[in-house]
């Protein structure tokens, strides 16, 4: 079961006096059966030690070829009972549930194991321990539970001291020795990592404490367990010295000596010099690793459909100067309050084809828009639950409606901005005159067809965008005319034209301009989008 050879003893015998922990062991020998990682810790220390004892070597021990000198065969993780007898172990059969009585395991604990039993180990720090086992899996599923998230998978995520690197390291060394005098070449790649130990160990608990839900390798629920040592944080320091390179201050980083930067240095180091400035075996440490919260994180959820804006005093994003708000709501807190509560998503990121001014409104069918929803806790709603949402928009305010709401893929969102500026819009716009002008003046402007314009960037958008001249495109113009100083201008565009722009002419900013057509001054009191011509997101049939 242990799928140990006579070859492994010295080995077991030199980590265990090292001060490993039995996964440790289990670990440095290359055993990749994850059932023997399963057993209980202290179950598989006596077994290790009947193991060294037995001197009885008549016997052949080669039941289970997954030793580190042979190919690894992770995928072969059916060793149980049925294999044959164990050889290692011969005072009990080490099955959990099997045939160890009570009386045996305190008979186990007495005798002088017991202060071994709670030693933490040096090299994992307690994680292949006690804390992993049934209680740590009972904290997980305890949290992923309280943040009540649906789901149907999920993937462990585990992260370590950056400092088990370099412990691991120092042990590996420590019996590296070892192997070269009995000319066995092993490949550190072989040692089993104790991430993967630990997941062997907590998946299958965590996935029974969850009622059976599949603990899996990727899902889009991710839990992260994490692990700090803060005693032997200094363990890395020696390092920064050895190379200065590896360890370079990022942001957001607490520490500098992340686990990437500390592998690289380790990779860099040479064996000397390592033994030179760190112990080998590592120093005992005196506590166990420090479990932190765990962090439940689901991958995002993108909706997206058509608003309208009956507004002409809504901005499309929250407005903020100097960190003060101008305007009560957005179209986008408007959208994305039901939306957050129908995911329960902890935020989202807004976008759309193109924008309106404050004072624009957007009829006809509406602007795409999609949104990304971050960490929602549901991610599925059904047709008529979808329905509903877009009713509770609707409800929740005169000032917009959205249609087509509809979750969709993070690459369809993409699609939603790609050949943008090739796509048309449709304008309603109310001009004023200076000169009073008469029906006959204005309806020329009917027979204008794809009237080209280069437009230098308006003065009032200049604080955020690079001056340039853009060429844009006015498909066609309708007049219908109001009064002496009045008329309705309807315009079909190239998505990008300023439509405001045009009909002042931004001091000569956009050439040609509507003050040059008409040969007044013409203002813009009213402008309203009436379509954008963009068939993304799909429609969808009431
Ligand atoms: C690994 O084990 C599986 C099942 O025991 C077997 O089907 C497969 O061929 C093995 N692969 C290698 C590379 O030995
Ligand atoms: C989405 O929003 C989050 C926080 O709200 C931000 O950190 C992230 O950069 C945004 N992503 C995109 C693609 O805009
Ligand atoms: C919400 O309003 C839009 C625009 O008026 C309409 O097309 C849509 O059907 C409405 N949705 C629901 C579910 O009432
Ligand atoms: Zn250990």
């Amino acid at each position: 079961m242990l799928s140990l050879k006579d070859k492994d003893k010295p080995i077991i015998q030199k980590l265990l006096s090292a001060g490993c922990c039995s996964r440790c062991v289990l670990r440095f020998c290359c055993v990749s059966v994850q059932a023997a990682y399963r057993r209980p810790h202290q179950h598989t220390l006596q077994a290790l030690k009947a193991f060294i004892s037995d001197t009885d070597n008549s016997k052949p021990k080669e039941t289970v070829a997954s030793g580190c000198e042979q190919e690894n065969n992770k995928s072969h993780d059916v060793a149980g009972p049925e294999l044959p007898e164990d050889p290692p172990v011969k005072r009990a059969k080490l099955e959990p549930g099997a045939a160890v009585g009570p009386s045996e395991e305190e008979a186990a604990a007495g005798g002088g194991m017991k202060d071994e039993e709670s030693r933490v180990c040096v090299v994992c720090l307690g994680i292949l321990q006690d804390l992993c086992g049934t209680a740590q899996a009972a904290k997980i599923a305890e949290a992923v539970k309280t943040e009540k998230y649906e789901f149907d998978t999920l993937v462990l995520s585990v992260s370590l001291p950056a400092q088990l690197c370099v412990r691991e390291h120092s042990c590996w060394l420590h019996v590296k020795g070892e192997l070269r005098q009995k000319s066995i070449a092993v490949d550190k790649d072989d040692v089993i990592q104790v991430k993967e130990a630990f997941k062997w160990i907590m998946q299958g608990l965590v996935s029974k404490e969850l009622g059976g839900v599949g603990v899996v390798t990727r899902s889009p629920f991710e839990v992260g367990v994490e692990f700090t040592h803060p005693e032997t944080d200094a363990d890395c320091h020696f390092l920064a010295s050895t190379c200065p390179d590896c360890f370079k201050p990022t942001k957001n980083k607490q520490s500098v000596f992340t686990r990437m930067a500390v592998v690289k240095a380790l990779e860099k180091i040479s064996e000397p010099k390592f033994l030179q400035r760190y112990p080998c075996p590592p120093a005992q440490p005196t506590s166990s690793c420090i479990p932190q919260d765990i962090q439940c994180l689901h991958v995002s959820v993108f909706v997206a459909g058509r608003y309208n804006k009956f507004c002409r005093s809504l901005p499309q994003t929250p407005w903020l100067i100097d960190g003060e708000r101008r305007m009560e709501s957005s179209v986008e807190e408007l959208i994305a309050a039901p939306i957050l509560s129908a995911f329960r998503a902890d935020g989202f990121n807004f976008s759309s084809s193109g924008r309106e001014d404050v004072d624009v409104r957007t009829l006809g069918n509406g602007r795409p828009f999609a949104m990304e929803l971050l960490n929602p806790h549901r991610s599925r709603l059904s047709k008529v639950e979808m329905k509903q949402l877009q009713e509770a928009i609707n409800a929740s305010s005169e000032k917009i409606r959205v249609r087509d709401l509809q979750i969709v893929t993070r690459d369809a969102m993409s699609r939603m901005k790609e050949g943008e500026e090739e796509k048309t819009k449709s304008y309603t716009a109310l001009i004023w005159t200076q000169k009073p002008i008469q029906r006959e003046d204005i309806t020329f402007i009917d027979d204008i067809k794809d009237l080209t314009l280069d437009q230098k960037t308006p003065l009032r958008v200049l604080h955020r965008r690079a001056l340039a001249v853009r060429q844009r495109v006015i498909h066609s113009m309708t007049t219908r005319y109001l009064d002496s100083h009045h008329f309705h201008l309807g315009l079909k565009t190239q998505a990008g034209t300023y439509i405001k722009e045009f009909v002042h002419g931004d001091f000569g900013r956009t050439k040609p301009n509507l003050c040059d057509l008409l040969k007044t001054d013409t203002d813009i009191l009213e402008l309203d989008v009436e379509s954008v011509d963009v068939d993304w997101p799909p429609s969808i049939p009431e």
